[in-house]
């Protein structure tokens, strides 16, 4: 049997933070095995959807890229790409574009949460600012899917209505014209954004409640010692369960560590010992990985070339599906 292919994609419009890390980057990378072949790729034509300031996509592309490498996410282990170096998703974009109904997209949620915010401002134009990017996003991340004939795609909750309409629109395609595209499936990971941030919410770039993944050692520090707590005095016994500091503990801690840290709860650790506990925890794990992402952000344009060979490595399977799909729509050599 051919072997499962996975694919996932990244926007690449913000710094890696923990909760990245934990949620997506850590869980992502341990899942590679080898009986799947995994895609996983910086998706910069969605980070201009939204974001129009040019140094910040370009500044996040390569901050993604060198976290994803510093992570382990090597050549050896899986695809790895920008979206905007495989020109054939463009093209399979526009085509897909025309199989999709309007209609489809007026449910997608993206798209009606700008409505709602403008209903909720009292514009009298419900589309007020709402681009054609925006509202036919759902058909770029279906190309991005279809294009390599995913089976599986690893996303959180938020995205589970996109991969329906891609398999929506990957059936639409197959019955029209004929039977090019595997229908992918979502697969939805218990754990993403499970981490919460300094204030104790989800921890989110629109909550601006993160902490960077790669902060310099003494700046996470800093940035540990700001976690919200309560102000039970050392001493007394402590929740664990209303405690952000636990939680994040036990993101990244054994279970026997974690164990061992219930019971100094119950014994009234002192706040602060605390966060001093759950520093090292935490910079024992990156602390490597820092290392080597400072390195690789020296080095620009080896991680340009890792890219462009990533994209060079696929693009025959892009061709290739480009292909059968101009075929199969009439868009056809003439002799
Ligand atoms: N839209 C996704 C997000 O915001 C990112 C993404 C783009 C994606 N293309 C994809 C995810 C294809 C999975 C498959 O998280």
């Amino acid at each position: 049997m051919a072997k499962q292919r996975f694919l996932t994609g990244i926007t690449t419009t913000g710094t890696p933070h923990l909760g990245n890390y934990v949620g997506a980057i850590r869980p992502s990378i341990q899942a590679i095995s080898g009986d799947s072949e995994p895609f996983y790729f910086l998706a910069d034509y969605h980070g201009i959807i939204k974001c129009h300031e040019p140094e910040r996509i370009a500044r996040s592309t390569l901050e993604i890229a060198a976290t994803w490498l510093a992570c382990g996410l090597g050549p050896a282990k899986a695809h790895f790409y920008r979206q905007s170096d495989v020109a054939e998703i463009m093209e399979l974009t526009w085509i897909l574009n025309c199989l999709c109904t309007k209609g489809l997209m007026n449910r997608a949620h993206a798209y009606k949460a700008a409505v709602a915010d403008n209903q909720a401002k009292g514009q009298e134009d419900l589309d007020h600012g709402i681009s054609m990017g925006l509202f036919s996003y759902p058909v770029l991340m279906s190309a991005d899917i279809l294009m390599f004939n995913a089976h599986k795609v690893p996303v959180g909750k938020d995205q589970v209505q996109h991969i329906e309409m891609a398999r929506d629109i990957a059936q639409r395609f197959n019955s029209t014209f004929a039977e090019v595209f595997t229908l992918p499936e979502a697969v939805v990971s218990e754990d993403t954004e499970l981490l919460q941030g300094l204030d104790g919410r989800k921890m989110s770039k629109s909550y601006n409640n993160t902490i960077p993944l790669f902060e310099p050692e003494k700046k996470l520090r800093k940035l540990i010692m700001k976690i919200k707590t309560n102000s039970q005095a050392p001493g007394e016994p402590k929740d664990t369960e209303s405690s952000t500091l636990y939680h994040m503990y036990k993101a990244f801690a054994s279970p026997e560590e974690v164990a061992d840290i219930e019971a100094r709860y119950a014994a009234g650790i002192a706040w602060g010992e605390m966060k001093q506990i759950l520093f090292e925890r935490i910079n024992d794990e990156i602390a490597p990985m820092r290392s080597e992402y400072n390195k690789l952000m020296a080095r620009p344009e080896y991680i340009e070339a890792v890219l462009k060979a990533g994209a060079d490595r696929i693009r025959p399977i892009s061709r290739a599906l480009l292909a059968d799909v101009r075929q199969a729509v009439g868009i056809r050599s003439l002799g």
